[in-house]
């Protein structure tokens, strides 16, 4: 599904300082994979070369078998498009628009006409527990639902992998339990691949394999390739 090969990202022209020093991996198609490891250890830039929202220094990434380096902007941008989804810990939901408009985002910038966006995104909400708070705008909603409705944005597209950076690092340990369920049962139901960043021992415990960062590269992979 997803494969690093000796990826290396460095920032800065002058003086580069090293961030990812050669992190190498494999995620099967299915899996459910915690990232872990201490503040600035490179867990968000990984995720954003994952999610081919930057480029690595050097090393090779692969997305469902296609090598990503080589293609243009514009051809990343569509293979983002069509096999990810993004969720974040802040949710970055639009506050003016209702929870399926903010779900069925995704859609209108894919082209899917206009009668059909809302009958999906009705039913990606539903899936995610929320068919009564369709209408509600996110500031109508708690911190567990607009992560729910997050989560039903980043699926209705019916992407093979699902990159989460911290989902659950503003929520209560009530809702972050919630979310993590739901997160588990949408990878078992529907197979989506899940790799999620997260502080929270207890919720990596519950993952099928867990990768520690440590200042730029593997420290632990509970699942070595
Ligand atoms: N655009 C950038 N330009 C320069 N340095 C950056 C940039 N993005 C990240 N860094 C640096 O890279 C290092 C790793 O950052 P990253 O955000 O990947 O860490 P993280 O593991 O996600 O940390 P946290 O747990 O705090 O979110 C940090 O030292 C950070 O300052
Ligand atoms: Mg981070």
């Amino acid at each position: 599904m997803l494969q690093l090969q000796d990826v290396t990202k460095s920032y800065g022209a002058e003086r580069p300082t090293p961030v990812l020093r050669g992190v190498s991996f494999t995620l099967q198609a299915g899996g459910f994979c915690a990232l872990l490891g201490p503040s600035g250890s490179g867990k968000s830039t990984l995720l954003q070369i994952a999610g081919l929202l930057d480029r690595p220094s050097a090393g090779h990434v692969r997305l469902d078998g296609e090598p990503v380096e080589a293609v243009s902007p514009e051809a990343a941008a569509r293979l983002r498009n069509r096999a990810l989804g993004f969720v974040f810990q802040a949710f970055h939901l639009l506050p003016r628009l209702r929870a399926w408009e903010n779900v069925a985002l995704p859609l209108l910038y894919a082209g899917t006409p206009r009668a059909e966006r809302r009958p999906m995104a009705l039913a990606m909400l539903a899936q995610v527990g929320l068919a009564a708070r369709a209408e509600h705008r996110p500031a109508e909603l708690s911190g567990g639902e607009r992560q729910r409705v997050a989560i039903a944005r980043a699926l209705v597209r019916r992407p093979k992998l699902i990159l989460a950076d911290e989902p659950t690092g503003s929520l209560d340990s009530a809702n972050a339990a919630e979310v993590m369920a739901l997160l588990r049962r949408l990878n078992q139901q529907i197979g989506v691949t899940v790799l999620m960043v997260t502080h929270d021992r207890d919720l990596a415990g519950q993952c099928d394999r867990r990768i520690e960062l440590l200042d730029g590269r593997i420290a632990a992979d509970s699942a070595p390739a």
